[in-house]
């Protein structure tokens, strides 16, 4: 087979699942994954043998695109900021808009040395892992309640050659956090049940659920335990940034304000949903 027809074979086959700019994207992403190839290698030698080994596995990739599995679970990796990461079962694949609160957050950094920063969450160790490798002094602590997510958080560190102090704890368990801190940062599960319709296949059968949802009647449970510990544990001028549900800017806003936080800012996303808080205690 060539790598022309490989691409024909991609569009038949998953033609009734996905709009032609996705299947397109699987089809570079899988086939620079599994030949090395990128798009003008490919756009040079339409004519290019595929091996008998990689004809098969595409053809189980298919499979799996066509059952929804998502396409960075099947690379197993996937990238954020700028850096590679491996990602399986155990974490949440990494999403733009968290690369959005980052960049935030880097900017607010930007000229302050020696930083202690803790991500609550950590799950793949993309916020933590980015940011301890923007901001080359900080000294960066990341939490989650999951044991085989920090085994992957621990490689990716590795991996990104940078060092993070990885803790497994829960923190809905936890009274005390380990040190003060001048950074707080959590995208914690945010999900509600009533809003699972409106989540694709791919997400609810593939991603870790532990990762994602929280009940209906008490959506802001980590951000209001969160929001709590961090007003024992930031420093002077320290902040408290979190990911939000979309649908839930105000509240979280208002929580924030009955928990001791006076200034409080909320943004949007490139879509415009309310996406991401920064606060501070003082004003
Ligand atoms: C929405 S994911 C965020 C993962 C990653 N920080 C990111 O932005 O892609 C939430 C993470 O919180 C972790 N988590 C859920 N409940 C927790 C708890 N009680 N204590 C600590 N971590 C928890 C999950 O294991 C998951 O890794």
């Amino acid at each position: 087979m060539t790598i022309s027809q490989l691409k024909s074979l991609f569009h038949s086959e998953l033609k009734n699942i996905y709009p032609v700019n996705e299947i397109d994207s699987f089809y570079h992403i899988l086939t620079e994954s599994e030949l090395n190839l990128s798009r003008v290698d490919k756009a040079l030698d339409p004519e290019r043998l595929i091996e008998q080994a990689s004809e098969l596995f595409f053809r189980k990739a298919l499979k799996e695109l066509a059952s929804e599995k998502p396409v960075q679970h099947i690379t197993n990796k996937t990238e954020f900021y700028g850096l590679d990461f491996t990602v399986n079962k155990d974490v949440l694949i990494p999403r733009p808009e968290t690369e959005e609160l980052v960049a935030w957050v880097l900017q607010e950094a930007n000229d302050r040395k020696k930083l202690k920063i803790l991500d609550i969450g950590t799950g793949s160790g993309c916020i933590a892992i980015s940011l301890a490798k923007n901001l080359t002094t900080a000294k960066v602590t990341a939490i989650d309640f999951s044991e085989s997510a920090l085994k992957t958080a621990q490689q990716n560190a590795k991996d990104n050659n940078v060092a993070v102090d990885f803790i497994q704890q829960d923190i809905l368990k936890t009274d005390v956090l380990p040190d003060i801190y001048d950074i707080i940062i959590s995208n914690p599960p945010y999900i509600r049940e009533l809003e699972k319709v409106e989540i694709q296949k791919n997400v609810l059968s593939f991603e870790p659920h532990s990762a994602l949802f929280v009940s209906d009647d008490n959506p802001l449970l980590f951000y209001k335990k969160i929001a709590t510990l961090a007003t024992k544990h930031l420093s002077e001028n320290g902040l408290l940034f979190f990911e939000i549900n979309q649908y839930l800017g105000k509240e979280t806003l208002e929580m924030l304000k009955t928990t001791g936080f006076k200034k409080n800012e909320l943004r949007k996303d490139i879509f415009e949903n309310d996406r991401m808080t920064k606060s501070a205690i003082s004003n």
